[in-house]
């Protein structure tokens, strides 16, 4: 038996621990609203949070940052843990409710649409917006009366918003992209790389293509005799470095699971080819026939009319997607001089045919990120019509992350929550960028953001 005296003083330590590790957990609300509509805060109710106020107005185009904190010191009652606050839309009859509960699994934070419907949320249902301790949990209503966008995207985005956005070109319109997007597994690696310096997605291609992924850069490489995506660089003395990610069989094969019950366009840009079998020399004509013939597997492959000559960035969404079919683009950027023969005229296309303007910022400061990318976006995006932009959104591991163990997938956290408050603030009617291109592609968030964009313009 163990002494009642001494149960008591674990029980109290244990108390002291659970109220210290659990107190007033806090992070960012980031209300996003992007609607015409001046937002009115009606009424707002707290039981139980130490933080918990919001702004009497939030005015039309505004981005608002609130804190939140949960007082958790009265933890017994954890589960009645909560709040409310209730915003109108000025001059509509539409109104919602944010809220924060504490369920038993956690805390989250969400939005019941009692008197609003949204693309894929009907009026009365609720969406769960998640909770990110220190970190930022975001809100995004965007739109006008009757065709609003909002936080959690449906799977077919595109084909729900073709109503609005079907009749405008590509290079009019945003959606969002992954980077490197086949390195969420390691299939094969050299001898001094690890997970750390080479992941730069944790879900599949399918996992992606559900959170509304829609371009998707894929490097191919041969690697024991089989194509697979792959992420190399040469770094001087130790020679190429780098890994493995999923098959390309994998991906196209996921990519007609998906294609098969969504209508939606999917593109796939491939470069960074390189035959790791042979001193990592770039693919030779031949290794890129046997790539694209086995490419051919794509279900809804799309040919355009005049397929050698025309600019993919003019047509209109509709004309991709609007026959209620799915449509599954590949640009080919190759390291040499290869041509497409036959090929192009069975859905594969020069990067000259999708002329994106594509530069990242290889810092992995943050800031230095944000102000250069939005810079870049001003001075390309001079007008909804201009050349199709690439937002990079992503960080790029220094040697000094390298060494202190700041992976990839760190960086990618941090660059991803920031959409929300430094993207989302950034962006006009006429100047926009087309893809917003991430790491860790692994919520719809990014989806939201390019729909709110879309039901901006
Ligand atoms: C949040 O920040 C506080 C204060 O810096 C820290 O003690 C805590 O461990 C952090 N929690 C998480 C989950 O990151
Ligand atoms: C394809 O990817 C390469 C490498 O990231 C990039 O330079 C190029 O701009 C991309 N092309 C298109 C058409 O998106």
């Amino acid at each position: 038996m163990v002494p009642a005296r001494y149960l008591s003083f674990t029980t109290a330590l244990l108390f002291i621990w659970t109220v210290a590790v659990r107190a007033g957990q806090s992070g960012k609300f980031v209300l996003i609203n992007h609607t015409p509509y001046e937002w009115a805060q009606v009424s707002s109710t707290d039981d139980q949070m130490d933080s918990w106020s919001f702004p009497s107005v939030i005015p039309a185009g505004a981005v608002q940052t609130v804190n939140v904190e949960w007082d958790e010191a009265d933890f017994d009652k954890q589960a009645e843990s909560g709040a409310e606050v209730v915003y109108a839309l000025m001059g509509t009859p539409n109104s919602f409710q944010l809220q924060a509960r504490a369920p038993s699994s956690g805390f989250t934070l969400q939005a019941l649409l009692h008197n609003i419907a949204t693309v894929g949320n009907p009026q009365g249902s609720t969406i769960n917006l998640g909770w990110n301790t220190n970190g930022t949990t975001a809100f995004v209503l965007a739109g006008k009366e009757g065709e609003f966008a909002s936080s959690n995207p449906p799977t077919n985005w595109m084909q729900s918003s073709l109503s609005t956005i079907g009749s405008r070109q590509l290079r009019s319109i945003a959606m969002p992209g992954s980077h490197d997007a086949g390195m969420s597994v390691i299939t094969g690696k050299t001898a001094f790389v690890d997970a750390d310096d080479v992941l730069t997605q944790t879900g599949s291609i399918a996992s992606q293509l559900t959170f509304g992924s829609r371009y998707f850069d894929i490097r191919p490489v041969i690697a024991s005799g089989v194509f697979k995506t792959g992420h190399y660089s040469d770094i001087s003395i130790v020679g190429w470095q780098g890994a493995d990610g999923q098959a390309i069989s994998d991906i196209i094969n996921e990519i007609n699971a998906f294609t098969a019950s969504n209508a939606e366009l999917i593109v796939l840009n491939l470069s960074h080819d390189l035959n790791t079998d042979s001193g990592y020399g770039a693919l030779t004509q031949t290794d890129w026939n046997n790539l694209l013939q086995q490419l051919t597997g794509i279900n809804h492959l799309f040919v355009a009319p005049n397929p050698t000559s025309v600019d993919l960035t003019s047509m209109t969404l509709g004309q991709f997607i609007g026959n209620g079919q799915a449509a599954v683009l590949v640009i080919t950027q190759p390291s040499g001089s290869i041509s497409l023969g036959s090929f192009a005229t069975q859905g594969f296309y020069t990067y000259s045919q999708y002329n994106a303007y594509n530069s990242y910022s290889d810092t992995d400061s943050l800031s230095t990120m944000v102000s250069d990318q939005i810079n870049k976006m001003k001075t390309v995006r001079t007008s909804p019509t201009s050349q199709l932009f690439l937002l990079s959104w992503t960080l790029t591991q220094g040697a000094g992350d390298i060494i202190d163990g700041t992976s990839i997938l760190d960086l990618a956290n941090e660059a991803d929550s920031a959409l929300s408050s430094d993207f989302s603030g950034a962006y006009t009617s006429t100047t926009f960028p087309n893809i917003l291109y991430i790491d860790n592609f692994a919520s719809s968030d990014a989806t939201a953001l390019a729909m709110a964009v879309n039901a901006n313009t």
